[in-house]
């Protein structure tokens, strides 16, 4: 039994449907550890919370979630109730800054990003750092550990169809977008 669901209503609905459906697929993540970067944040909390729904009513062997989010964009208050359990480690760090994990990481999910136009328009080198260097930071943990996977949260505005001419690439007033490409 679940019972420290999420406060909000919807958010519930949506993360025992998604789990219940999921949960074969996601089966390879119980007894073993993930990272998620940005867990704070709209997309990351969703991750938090399956896992931790699976944790309580499917898995025998927990996941193990270490999250890092510097709270630029995110909402601490978000994923407050999951603060405490034995299964979720909180990291307050700024992935675009070198960084090491004291224990074994299996899968990494980078989510960290400042994705929010005001958000982006007020931290315009937080917002490049956190695409480009954080994304560096990520792949030398992940090869340092030997992590198994690495699923990066991108977009669907770098791919190449979307700059045929590629010297045209997105103005600067997209900023996320234009890390991106970068
Ligand atoms: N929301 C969508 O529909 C969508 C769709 C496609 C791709 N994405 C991508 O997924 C990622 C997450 O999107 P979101 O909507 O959840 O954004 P969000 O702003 O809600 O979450 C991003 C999280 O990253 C954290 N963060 C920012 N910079 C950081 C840093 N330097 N170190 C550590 N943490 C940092 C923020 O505090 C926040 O919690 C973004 O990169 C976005 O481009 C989002």
């Amino acid at each position: 039994m679940n019972t420290l669901l999420a406060p909000n209503r919807v958010v519930q609905d949506d993360v025992r449907a998604v789990a219940e459906e999921l949960q074969g697929t996601l089966a390879p993540l119980a007894g073993s550890t993930i990272l998620i970067t940005g867990g704070s944040g709209f997309l990351c909390s969703y991750f938090l919370e399956i896992i931790a729904w699976l944790n309580d009513i499917a898995w025998q062997s927990p996941c193990r979630v270490i999250t890092a989010d510097n709270l630029r964009s995110g909402v601490a208050e978000r994923v407050a109730h999951l603060a405490g359990r034995p299964d979720f480690r909180f990291i307050t760090h700024d992935v675009s800054q070198p960084f090491s994990i004291d224990e074994r990481v299996e899968w990494i999910i980078h989510g960290a990003g400042i994705a929010s136009p005001p958000f982006y328009r007020k931290y315009p080198l937080e917002t490049i750092d956190v695409n480009v260097m954080g994304t560096r930071h990520i792949l030398e943990l992940a090869k340092r550990q030997n992590t198994r996977s690495v699923l990066y949260l991108s977009s669907r505005r770098p791919r190449p169809s979307e700059y045929p001419d590629r010297r045209r690439l997105p103005r600067l007033r997209f900023l996320h977008r234009a890390a991106r490409v970068l």
